[in-house]
């Protein structure tokens, strides 16, 4: 594989695999089990896959959370070696080189950006919006892939795509997750190993509620999520809803549930203080 640090040498070398199909999978590093899922998808799907690992500065609108991002650069790059060809390219460009005169993409969010992690960390999905944005237009990749585990981010970058007539396919991923159910993140490693080992609670929850979301109202349902991981030492909701797929609108009664939309519950959940964030799919 091949390390490229700067967008003008990227530029250069994507210029040498004209009319080859290619794959981007963007990071923010510290890899896990989940990343190295969309990295084999690439792989196998396309000719090239480019990886970048950037942590965005954009997207944090808590500046402490962004001096605390693990950053792990050379263990990084050992795991992407292991996986890629000779062929296939790390993007780990820095702050000043991506954000250097940048068309930022003229698109409304409208309703995606205003709930959940819209509402809790405001900026963040334009911060997203504009690094995508600026990788896409860098690389033009044929396929984007993504986590589902950042439910509401996937919504906003469709959206993107949608609004500004990218041709990029986004190719959405399953959640991978520990033993004990946590969603894998690089958040993770943050987590006290006591931590790290309950916060398997939070996802248990949401399966077992999940089996019940028939028989018990909506506004019950929210509350028995929030009091049962409330009522674990060191652990607060921040928010949970059950949204549809597509416009994430908050679903407030069952007699409101459209036999052609999709559901998904989603978490913020803080432990000490680490935010988590999980969701699972709920079908009615
Ligand atoms: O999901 C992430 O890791 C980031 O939000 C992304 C998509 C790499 C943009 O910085």
């Amino acid at each position: 594989m091949k390390q490229i640090g700067t967008s003008s040498a990227l530029k250069n070398q994507l210029e040498m695999i004209r009319g080859k199909s290619t794959g981007l999978v963007p990071t923010m590093g510290a890899l896990h089990a989940g990343h190295i899922l969309l990295v084999e998808k690439s792989v196998g799907d396309n000719d090239i896959t480019i990886v970048s690992i950037f942590v965005n500065p954009t997207q944090f609108n808590d500046k402490r959370d962004l001096e605390k991002y693990p950053r792990t650069l050379n263990s990084d790059l050992e795991i992407l070696s292991e996986m890629l060809g000779k062929d296939d390219m790390v993007f780990t460009p820095a702050a000043d080189d991506i954000y250097n005169n940048e068309k930022i993409p003229g698109i409304d969010l409208g309703h995606l950006d205003k709930i959940m992690e819209g509402e809790h960390r405001p900026g963040h999905f334009m911060g997203v919006v504009r690094i995508v944005n600026i990788l896409f237009e860098l690389c033009l990749p044929q396929r984007a892939y993504f986590g589902r585990k950042d439910f509401q981010q996937l919504a906003v970058i469709k959206s993107l795509v949608k609004q500004s007539g990218i041709k990029t396919n986004i190719i959405e991923c399953p959640i991978v997750r520990e033993a004990n159910g946590l969603a894998m993140s690089s958040r993770n490693s943050r987590l006290l190993p006591e931590m790290r080992e309950k916060a398997g609670i939070i996802y248990r929850t949401l399966e077992k509620y999940r089996e019940q979301a028939l028989t018990v109202d909506i506004t019950a349902l929210k509350n028995n999520i929030i009091t049962e991981i409330n009522a674990q030492k060191g652990f607060k909701v921040e928010y949970f809803e059950i949204v549809d797929d597509i416009e994430l609108k908050p679903l407030v009664s069952v007699t409101d549930i459209n036999n052609e939309s999709h559901y998904t519950g989603c978490i913020a959940v803080y432990a000490g203080e680490v935010r988590l964030i999980d969701n699972i799919k709920f079908s009615f």
